[in-house]
């Protein structure tokens, strides 16, 4: 059920975002692409072409999932020689991939599922990659560069995971068809503890957060692809793209990345919640973008204020608060609802205006911040982040991302988003 998973370290960020509209272009963008193969891009071009580092090249990746009632989204990729698959939640609120090992503590799959640590090599304290995961006690890596690097990641829904970073190969076709099998840091854990009970069958975490730790940081300092992830996520899953080939050359909308130097999240500038185009006085939210997230979730006051909004926009409407589940907040209908085009008007678009960025708008239609449930009733897919203990914090979790094409921009540091339907049209 819907359980209120949320990763991601939590810190203070400021944002900006909107929304455009690109279905059209991505349809052409996918157009005539094999079964199982690769898509080739098409009318897609590199961002800046006379950028940085045009390399003509990106990796990617069908994703499995949906927001309800399975709660994430996630990708298989092969790791080692001969690869074996590994499932793993896509997470752009953290900073690294893990993979649950063997042996291991606390871990939920089977032994013969997790990673072994066979010949692979360990990452040791002096490699400049170390940094990036953190170690939990850097002083001793500094006094005996020899060590091996270890780990420990613990994310906001309290779960963590420990362990040592070792590189293995990673076999990745780009989608010009060359097959590469880059070594790439990951870490491998001994021990999880309060595992998201939702990621059950995953064996571990796809961080991509914009730390030089992330596989895509990775892929670019190696001059394979640039550092620029897109996701695309709707109910039967979508895409993960790595590179410059799957950004769109129009109808997206960019914002610049907050430049944090405290930590790795997406974030842009000051948001206001606007409902039914209108202002509310929400405003000055920090937000973070963060797919780790099934859902989104607003500071105490931000999200009682909003939940104010909508309660009274449904006065005279056919609708009452009802318990359903986990969620807090639901409403149940004359009959119950099947499908969201039967709520659609009794609720508002609500966005996250970013005054930062000229007012542009990151747009939340109903779908993109309600659930209708299994018991078939409408429930609000915004949470209460100062109940999980996030603070100030503001988190645009998945179910406000989908049906739209994501792109996190590290190389332009930028982000970017148009509205787009996510199907998978091969893999
Ligand atoms: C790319 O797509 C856009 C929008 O669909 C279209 O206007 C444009 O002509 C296309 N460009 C090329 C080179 O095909
Ligand atoms: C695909 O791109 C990679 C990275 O730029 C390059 O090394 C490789 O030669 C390209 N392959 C083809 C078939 O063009
Ligand atoms: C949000 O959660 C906090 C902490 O549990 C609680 O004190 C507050 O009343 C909640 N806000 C709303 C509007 O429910």
């Amino acid at each position: 059920m819907a359980d209120q998973k949320l990763k991601g370290r939590r810190t203070m960020v400021n944002l900006l975002i909107f929304q455009v509209v690109l279905s059209a272009s991505l349809h052409v963008c996918f157009a005539e692409i094999g079964h199982g193969q690769p898509p080739t891009p098409r009318n897609i071009s590199t961002v800046h072409p006379t950028d940085v580092n045009t390399f003509g090249s990106s990796v990617y990746l069908p994703v499995s999932g949906n927001v309800y009632p399975t709660g994430s989204y996630s990708v298989t990729v092969g790791i080692g020689n001969p690869p074996k698959p590994f499932k793993l939640d896509i997470d752009t609120g953290s900073d690294f991939a893990w993979v649950q090992c063997d042996p291991c503590q606390g871990c939920t799959l089977p032994p013969d599922r997790r990673y072994k640590l066979g010949k692979n090599k360990y990452v040791l304290c002096m490699d400049p990659i170390c940094a990036a995961f953190h170690p939990p006690d850097p002083s001793q890596c500094i006094k005996n560069p020899k060590q091996k690097c270890s780990f420990k990641i613990e994310y906001a829904d309290h779960s963590s995971a420990a362990g040592v970073v070792v590189s293995d190969s990673f076999p990745l076709r780009l989608v010009n068809g060359s097959v590469f099998q880059p070594g790439l840091a990951f870490g491998c854990a001994y021990t999880l503890k309060k595992p998201d009970p939702s990621a059950a069958g995953n064996a571990g975490v796809l961080g991509l957060g914009r730390s030089k730790a992330s596989i895509s940081a990775q892929l670019s300092s190696m001059g394979i692809s640039q550092n620029i992830i897109g996701h695309c996520f709707n109910d039967k899953g979508g895409f993960l793209s790595f590179g410059a080939d799957f950004v769109p050359k129009s109808r997206m909308t960019w914002a610049p990345m907050l430049r944090s130097s405290s930590d790795n999240h997406y974030s842009l500038g000051p948001a206001e919640v606007f409902f039914r185009n209108k202002p509310t006085g929400i405003k000055g939210l920090n937000v973070i973008f963060d797919s780790g997230s099934t859902y989104t979730y607003l500071n105490s006051g931000a999200y009682g204020s909003t939940l104010d909004l909508i309660r009274k926009d449904l006065i005279g409407k056919p609708l009452h608060e009802v318990k359903d589940g986990a969620f807090p907040i639901c409403w149940k209908g004359r009959k119950p609802f099947i499908t969201m085009r039967q709520v659609q008007n009794y609720f508002g678009i609500l966005a996250f205006s970013f005054s930062g960025s000229s007012n542009i708008q990151l747009q939340l239609p109903v779908e993109a911040y309600l659930i209708v449930t299994e018991q078939g009733n409408v429930c609000l897919g915004i949470l209460n982040g100062t109940e999980i203990g996030l603070g100030t914090l503001n988190v645009v979790g998945d179910i406000s991302m989908q049906g739209k094409l994501m792109i996190f921009d590290n190389e332009n540091q930028r982000i970017g988003w148009g509205s787009a339907d996510c199907t998978r049209k091969f893999g």
